[in-house]
């Protein structure tokens, strides 16, 4: 029984952990198929920085599912330039981001088109 509510009080801790790191909470949808990739993709580059599902990381970098990074403010051209060629904070305060290596052209079509696909089932087109 001891030993049960220790796990139990760890457990507890490490799940309003993982909560508190998120920055903003959103609305995940069932992922359709065409997007799948993307997220692999996106979990692979960018996960440790933006968070699962774009959600943000505190202390890391920002959540892309934000009113700032809708489609008329950030259009797929600047996410492409940022991914390819990094970018300096003129947002938040994390600093700047390095490029990513390692994706190409095609996968970072399909990174965008997951965000997008996140973004719009939370409001954000
Ligand atoms: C090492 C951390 C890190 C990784 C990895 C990372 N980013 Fe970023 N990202 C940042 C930070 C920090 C910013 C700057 C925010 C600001 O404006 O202050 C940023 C900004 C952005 C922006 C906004 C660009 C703009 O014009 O304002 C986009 C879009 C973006 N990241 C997408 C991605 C995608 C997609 C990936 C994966 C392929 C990725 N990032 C990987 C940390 C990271």
């Amino acid at each position: 029984m001891k030993y049960l509510s220790f796990f139990l009080l760890i457990f507890y801790f490490l799940s309003t952990f993982s909560f508190s790191e998120h920055i903003v909470e959103i609305k995940v949808p069932k992922i359709e198929e065409q997007y799948l990739n993307g997220e692999s993709l996106f979990n692979l580059n960018c996960v440790s920085c933006h968070g699962i599902n774009g959600a943000g990381v505190n202390g890391a970098g920002p959540p892309l599912i934000h009113k700032v990074y809708e489609p008329s403010h950030h259009g797929d051209g600047s996410f492409y330039s940022a991914i390819k060629y990094g970018v300096k904070s003129h947002h938040w305060t994390f600093g700047n981001m390095a490029a990513v290596k390692n994706v190409s052209d095609e996968e970072i079509v399909d990174i965008i088109k997951y965000i997008r696909f996140i973004q719009r089932a939370n409001g954000i087109k």
